[in-house]
């Protein structure tokens, strides 16, 4: 049997305030939509179909990894006339799952769960009880409890107001109800809309059982249709993250200070000062000490840190990988391509990019490192620049075992110090040193005695 996967997404989120579609806008540094789709995603044998109208062609354009089946629906005439757009691309037999776009963390054991509920004689509904309904379409149910239909809060009676009961808007209905029944839903009601949600006082009239399946997580089924809500959302989730890593056997200073909008998997005892924020995909050893505000990967990249790493505050790595023992920052910026062994040290205001760094090397000071090779135990003094760009070509440095770098070097690339060479600080440094030479590349000193200081005039 297929499902087929319906994401309501057409809406334009005018309580937004933005000209970004609302499925757009980001929680946890993914669009709204985006958590949608990765939950539908682990639904098996499923078709995805995304209705789309209020900016759709940002929206299609922002998905292009997905296998998705687009819908437009050119007016938006309601969440029941949303579906009725999608309805000649169901398959004819099988059962049909309606999610909203801007319902982002509605979890895969609860699709499940209402995919089991439903038949051809009865459909489910996510449910669930809030302290504020206000805004929500209110669950009606009969004496006997058994549901029988939806009001919406604009349409609802000061005692309907009442009820703490509300519709998530996620459902799941066989394919031949909907086909039926969804044709018969009109627009009188205070909007001039078409409700979906009025498809289930049309079942109970033809005789069919509606499943309220009422979930006890409430960020589950939150919407977002204003930024404070997104905000509320955004903290729930955070909150959600924090609690998950403590269980892992992360220390959190504070767990409200902790941002991770991404993949975040740590080994134990890995202790996380405030206010960093974790992107992509990041993997963390054991025993690993992050300082404050630390900026640890981006949307998109990865990075590996070993064991027993400190990463002092104010750090920011954007993508690479760190072996054991290395120590960092603080204020160092480690960018793509960046690869460290163990015991590697990146001292303050320290730059690498595209940089392999052997065993138990050091740059200490305020350097910039970029398209460099470096071996094992390299001291690199202060001040010290790969000369990597000419204008046109990046040029590799490459930096052999146990050289010695003095300070404020310059290094033109391509260039390459050998074996425990040695350039002495001050040097500008563009044609190879041989394994063990010393190199001096700088103005002779020049001392002159009994000079007189000019006099202000
Ligand atoms: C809807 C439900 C309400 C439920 C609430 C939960 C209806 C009539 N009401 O109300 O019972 O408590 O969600 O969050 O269904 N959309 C379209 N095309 C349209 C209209 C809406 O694609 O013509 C999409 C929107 O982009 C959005 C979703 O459907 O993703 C829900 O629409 P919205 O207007 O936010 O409905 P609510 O008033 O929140
Ligand atoms: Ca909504």
């Amino acid at each position: 049997m297929t499902v087929d996967i319906v994401i309501l997404a057409a809406g334009k989120g005018t309580r937004m305030r933005s000209r970004l579609p609302k499925v757009l806008q980001k929680l946890a540094g993914k669009p709204l939509l985006s958590h949608v789709l990765d939950t539908a995603g682990q639904i098996g044998n499923s078709r995805l179909h995304v209705v789309t109208g209020h900016g759709a062609d940002k929206v299609q354009q922002a998905f292009p990894d997905y296998n998705i089946n687009w819908i437009l629906q050119t007016e938006q005439l309601g969440t029941g006339h949303a579906v009725m757009q999608a309805l000649p691309s169901l398959a004819a037999e099988g059962k049909t799952l309606i999610l909203y776009g801007d319902v982002p963390l509605v979890t895969g054991p609860s699709l499940q769960t209402l995919l089991a509920e439903t038949t051809a004689s009865r459909l489910a509904l996510l449910t669930v009880k809030l302290a504020n309904p206000h805004g929500y379409g209110r669950i009606l149910r009969n004496n006997n409890g058994a549901v029988t239909g939806i009001v919406e809060e604009k349409d609802a009676s000061e005692q309907q107001k009442t009820i703490a009961e509300c519709n998530s808007g996620i459902m799941a209905v066989d394919n031949t109800v909907l086909a039926k029944l969804l044709p018969k839903i009109g627009n009188h009601n205070a909007q001039q809309e078409y409700y979906l949600t009025d498809l289930v006082e049309l079942a109970v009239a033809d005789g069919l059982q509606v499943s309220g399946i009422c979930t006890v997580s409430e960020m589950e089924v939150q919407g977002v249709n204003d930024r404070k809500q997104l905000a509320a959302l955004e903290r729930s989730w955070q909150q959600l993250q924090a609690g998950r890593l403590m269980e892992m056997g992360v220390n959190l200073l504070d767990p409200a200070r902790i941002d991770i909008r991404g993949k975040l998997v740590c080994g134990q005892d890995v202790s996380i000062d405030i206010n960093c924020i974790f992107q992509g995909d990041v993997s963390i050893g054991h025993n690993v000490d992050i300082g404050a505000n630390c900026i640890i990967g981006e949307t998109g990249s990865r990075v590996v840190i070993g064991d027993n790493v400190v990463i002092k505050p104010n750090s920011i790595i954007e993508q690479g990988i760190i072996g054991d023992d290395c120590v960092l920052g603080p204020f160092a910026r480690l960018r793509p391509g960046t690869e460290l062994a163990s015991g590697v040290k990146i001292g303050n205001f320290v730059e690498t990019k595209k940089s392999q760094i052997g065993r138990g090397s050091k740059v200490n000071h305020l350097s910039y490192i970029g398209d460099a090779e470096i071996g094992e135990n390299v001291n690199v003094g202060a001040g010290t620049i790969t000369c990597n760009y000419d204008g046109v070509n990046k040029h590799r440095t490459v930096i052999r075992d146990e050289a010695f770098i003095g300070s404020n070097t310059s290094l033109v690339a391509p260039v390459t110090i050998g074996v425990k060479a040695t350039v002495g600080a001050g040097s500008t440094v563009n044609r190879d040193v041989d394994n063990e030479e010393l190199a001096v590349a700088r103005a002779n000193q020049k001392n002159i005695k009994g000079w007189p200081r000019p006099k202000k005039k």
